[in-house]
């Protein structure tokens, strides 16, 4: 066939796709980690320390060994060292994928409760954990520093970050908040929360040889494989990573923790296949989470309502084991227009678990300080919430000057006034009521810088009209392999049927990890590098045919539609062309090299780029019993060009449920004595359910970004932020109380 009709373009970007990973999923078939068989396959458990910090002086594991399929025990005394955590460094940066510094099994030293101190192998799970149960470590206590809150006095100035100085001054805030009219200055405490993905952590490990095989639920095949590769002393080409659906991440699985090294080295002791899958317990005992916060936000303004101080400062933790400084103060670098800007960020150490990235590290607890303290502001200047966030809306970003890639903040607050109807809120507090319930209605912006990563991808035409993605993705429940099979469908001009995309192995072309809401614009910008390299051998192929319609042709003059490539009324289908050549396939691959990052770093100093939003809650409180129920929620969201409408509104969505659980319910309890999480399970450590959300809708302004590929920019972060301060903010319009400790749990009502 060398003519076609001409045909209305038909893309595939932009429209809601359902997500190609569905069926399997509905259907039970789609297998986690865990779910994986090997004929020798054996079970391992943890045993976890009983004290903060201290010394292991005996370890009974008589009893262990008698359980009826136990087929090792190892502790400190028997098991082979690996070789020690890297250090954190720069230069290398799965470095970063160190989840605490201890080599787990080679030293006596206990760092947190909680953490492991023996690793039992049964023949099945309950032997291995009713064995677990059985061994007995005796220890030497040391003092230990596990009270957040008794601790934070002490704090010291955070040093410097990859991404951005802790520190920031411009102008003079202090005297600018001295010297203004109206101000507010307001102290806020956030608890530490905990990874409670629907899939706790699991791993099978395989060894064959010095070959591993690895089945684990990861938001980084890079990271997990060369981390593996340096403790276990063997090259990552040895080493193959099998991720076909992750869980749940929200960066509880972007680092390698205990239970994975711990499956892989008893593995290699046993000489079996091995598999770890942990408690809901364990997983709080051994993956860090999100660290706890004291903020102050001070602001000044002008009686019109014009910024002219923003103080903001934070203390967090770390464990003295690890876990990264996390960025609590950076939406003050970007929100609003403030002459005078102050902001600093200190740390404590304590002797727990490391903590970890969380969805939004620092957004998610930042925006809830600054947005809280911007309402404030306006109940202070008797000014409407949101006309106060704009008149100080920034034409360029505060703290540098430099330039936004885009921004549609204004737009987003005036689309959200009008869906939400805004309008109708009666501003006093207490005024708005539903039968005994308190109505309150509240606003807040939601913020996540935007970043991408080189990636590896490589595309395969073949002769059948078949298209294969091949790039190793985390599919982390969002659709990542669907919105890229869009992309590729409409890169190429073929049917999205046509396009399979293979995403699951270390073995294929690496792409970029699942965090810092990244993945999808990474892949995506050498997926279409890739599309188009592919129509140029395919062009290149038809130039050198006689009877080519596409003889001449440049590829800027063709259409990739109808599977092949046309100009006007003629054309040629890619089978034709291979066909013709006697090709089987075509190939194009895209390295991810060195210059890639060069070019990110370029990117991110040249452009301010983020997905942002505004969040609007409505919520009634009991005035006897201080309950609160979110009652309506609408998310207005700048996330640039929107690749899967459906995709995009779910993972906002869940941005946002998780967000309300932060507003209400979440908080992980230390025990201050012994440094125990007292609620490591779900039924203590309270998420949202259904009956806790109501309807969430999400409207996207869709318009591109000129600086990201497609325009497109992440969307797994930016719904969590502003929801705790929008649900604060909504708070005290219904009762005149503003809570500055989350959550906001019925008794901080009454
Ligand atoms: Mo994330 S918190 O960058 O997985």
């Amino acid at each position: 066939m060398t003519t076609t009709d001409i045909k209305a373009p038909e893309t595939y970007v932009g429209r809601p796709v359902d997500r190609l990973d569905g069926p399997a999923k509905t259907t039970g078939e789609a297998r986690y980690a865990a779910e994986h068989h090997y004929p020798d396959l054996a079970y391992a458990a943890l045993v976890h320390a009983t004290i903060a910090r201290g010394r292991i002086t005996a370890i009974d594991t008589a009893a262990a060994r008698a359980v009826p399929g136990v087929i090792e025990v190892l502790t400190h005394e028997n098991a082979p060292a690996m070789k020690p955590a890297p250090k954190v460094s720069m230069l290398n940066l799965s470095s970063l994928a160190s989840g605490t510094s201890v080599n787990y099994l080679a030293t006596d030293e206990v760092h947190w409760n909680g953490q492991p101190v023996a690793v039992v192998v049964a023949e099945t799970s309950e032997a291995a954990r009713h064995a677990a149960g059985l061994v007995r470590p005796a220890y030497q206590e040391l003092p230990a520093v596990v009270d957040f809150a008794a601790e934070e006095p002490n704090a010291t100035p955070q040093k410097g970050n990859m991404l951005a100085e802790p520190a920031v001054d411009k102008g003079d805030a202090r005297a600018a908040l001295a010297a203004a009219p109206v101000s507010v200055d307001l102290r806020f405490t956030t608890p530490q929360h905990n990874h409670n993905a629907i899939e706790p952590h699991a791993t099978i490990a395989v060894w064959d040889g010095d070959r591993l095989t690895v089945h684990e639920g990861t938001q980084s095949f890079g990271w997990l494989r060369k981390h593996l590769a340096m403790r276990f002393g063997v090259t990552e080409r040895n080493i193959r990573v099998v991720s076909s659906f992750v869980g749940g991440g929200f960066g509880g699985k972007g680092g390698v923790w205990a239970g994975t090294l711990l499956t892989v080295l008893a593995a290699r002791v046993t000489g079996r296949s091995v598999r770890l899958a942990l408690t809901r317990a364990a997983v709080n005992h051994t993956v860090g989470g999100r660290t706890p916060s004291t903020q102050r936000v001070a602001l000044g303004a002008d009686t019109d309502g014009s910024l002219t101080a923003l103080i903001h400062t934070s203390v967090a933790r770390t464990g003295r084991i690890g876990g990264p400084a996390e960025q609590i103060t950076t939406v003050s670098r970007h929100l609003y227009a403030a002459p005078n800007i102050h902001l600093r960020q200190r740390l404590v150490q304590l002797d727990l678990l490391a903590n970890t990235s969380m969805r939004a590290p620092g957004e998610s607890i930042g925006s809830y300080a600054l947005e809280s303290a911007m309402d404030e502001l306006a109940w202070e200047l008797g000014l409407d919430p949101i006309e106060l966030r704009m008149r100080n809306e920034p034409e360029r970003n505060p703290v540098d000057g430099k330039p936004f890639s885009r921004r549609l903040l204004r737009e987003a607050y005036a689309v959200g006034a009008e869906r939400f109807g805004w309008r109708e809120r009666d501003p006093r507090p207490g005024a708005m009521r539903d039968g005994r319930w308190l109505v309150g209605m509240g606003v807040a912006t939601a913020y996540h810088p935007s970043w991408k990563m080189p990636a590896g991808v490589t595309v395969r035409l073949s002769a059948d009209g078949g298209v294969e993605v091949r790039c190793a993705m985390h599919e982390i429940g969002v659709g990542a392999a669907t919105v890229q099979a869009q992309i590729a469908a409409d890169g190429l001009g073929v049917p999205l049927e046509a396009v399979r995309v293979r995403y699951d192995d270390s073995d294929l072309p690496l792409g970029a990890m699942a965090g810092g809401s990244m993945q999808t614009a990474s892949v995506a910008e050498s997926v279409l590098a890739a599309c188009r390299k592919l129509k140029q051998s395919a062009l290149a192929l038809a130039r050198r045919a006689p009877d080519s319609p596409l003889r001449g042709r440049r590829l800027d003059d063709l259409e990739a539609r109808d599977g092949g490539l046309h100009h006007g009324t003629t054309g040629e289908t890619y089978a034709a062309i291979l066909a013709r050549a006697g090709r089987g396939h075509l190939e194009a691959a895209i390295k991810p090299g060195a210059l890639g990052m060069v070019g990110m770093l370029r990117d991110m100093r040249r452009w301010v780029k983020a997905a942002c939003g505004a969040q609007f809650c409505e919520v009634r409180v009991d005035p006897d019993t201080g309950e609160v129920r979110v009652s309506r929620w609408l998310g207005v969201f700048d996330v640039g060009r929107v690749i899967n409408a459906k995709t995009t509104a779910s993972q906002l969505r869940g941005g946002i449920v998780m967000g309300i659980g932060l507003a209400l319910t979440e908080e992980t309890l230390v025990d201050p004595r012994t440094g125990r999480i007292m609620n490591a399970g779900l039924a203590e450590y309270h998420v949202p359910v259904h009956a806790d959300i109501p309807r969430i809708d999400v409207h996207c302004l869709d318009e591109p970004d000129p600086t990201m590929p497609l325009g497109l920019v992440g969307v797994g972060e930016v719904g969590i932020t502003g929801v705790g301060a929008a649900v604060a903010n909504a708070v005290r319009h219904a009762t005149g109380k503003r809570v500055l400790d989350l959550p906001i749990t019925l008794d901080k009502l009454l």
